[in-house]
């Protein structure tokens, strides 16, 4: 594609000049993924990229909430996304005031916020976690706390999948993921039955019954761990379409199959906007400087925790 070509070039001259660094989440298309992308993984590890990052300018690939857990964790930087309509279910179904009602209801619990939130969110959170870390992230906080239950807000399902993995009690809220709550245990039993072989990985975001139908759960790096370390002969993601796109060309002998659900949020960031987002500084991304204050202890202390 020469088209694509010339605007990978362009990009990443751009990258240069301004003193930027692109990191893009695992849900990129295949041209942004492979030919832009400084740092490629999922939410925790784009995450700490972005902590240790020491380029003047960050671009987020991804969606609003990861651009805005990057300015928390650099404040100084400038933090750019390529178009500001790109948002996320999640961290649209709750808002500062919901978290500080929760918090009245329950007192003196901890509560643990997935990052998938918006940085308000984030100012009313103990301890963020991902999906990575998610049962970790709850039996630390139960400890520390010295408490039998925590707050694990806001995707329900990720709520219910953790509380299947541990003895510390859940309080969930009622986040859903748009891409995973689509699929369902009868998507599963269809694969099984046309393909008997084939692995079936699922992401935590998915309903409970699709996990348990499921072979492993994991976040989007641990599915791609998964397939690099195992090369199953056949495999299904059940996740957003373009993980197998992304890790295809690096394992030949892998036959990616099955269903797999778009994030539209995620497709508005396109090689297009990446190089006006370089060219022009937009869209920066900034958040109010006591948000960043609390927000950044919540996201810290997920950091700090050892692996
Ligand atoms: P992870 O990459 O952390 O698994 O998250 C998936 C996701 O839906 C991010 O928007
Ligand atoms: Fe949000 Fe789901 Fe899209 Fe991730 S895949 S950005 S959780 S809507």
């Amino acid at each position: 594609w020469p088209a694509q070509a010339t605007l990978i070039s362009e990009i990443n001259a751009l990258k240069r000049e301004r003193d930027a660094v692109i990191l893009a989440h695992n849900y990129m298309t295949p041209e942004i993924f492979h030919g832009v992308g400084d740092y490629v993984g999922d939410s925790l590890g784009l995450a700490k990229e972005a902590a240790r990052s020491d380029a003047r300018v960050i671009v987020q690939a991804g969606v609003h909430f990861m651009a805005e857990t990057s300015k928390i964790l650099s404040p100084d930087k400038m933090v750019l996304i390529p178009d500001l309509r790109a948002g996320c279910s999640l961290a649209a179904s709750i808002t500062g005031a919901d978290v500080r009602l929760i918090k009245q209801r329950h007192p003196g619990l901890p509560v643990v916020t997935y990052v998938n939130t918006t940085a308000d969110v984030k100012a009313e959170t103990d301890i963020c976690c991902t999906s990575a870390n998610a049962v970790q992230v709850v039996e630390w906080a139960a400890r520390e706390w010295g408490v039998d239950r925590v707050i694990l807000i806001p995707d329900e399902f990720l709520a219910r999948n953790v509380a299947a993995q541990t003895t510390v009690g859940i309080i969930a809220w009622k986040g859903r993921c748009e891409v995973h709550e689509r699929f369902t245990a009868d998507d599963i039993a269809e694969m099984r039955a046309a393909y008997p072989g084939a692995e079936i990985l699922a992401h935590p975001e998915c309903p409970e019954d699709v996990l348990a139908a499921s072979d492993f759960a994991g976040s989007t790096a641990a599915m791609t761990d998964y397939v690099m370390a195992r090369k199953p002969r056949q495999v299904v993601l059940i996740t957003e379409c373009s993980m197998a796109s992304n890790i295809k060309g690096d394992v030949p002998d892998v036959n990616f199959i099955g269903p797999c659900n778009m994030c539209p949020h995620m497709k508005r960031i396109t090689l297009e906007n990446i190089r006006d987002c370089l060219l022009k500084l937009q869209f920066e991304v900034t958040v109010p400087e006591d948000m960043i204050e609390k927000g950044r202890l919540a996201v810290q202390r997920m950091i700090d925790l050892p692996p």
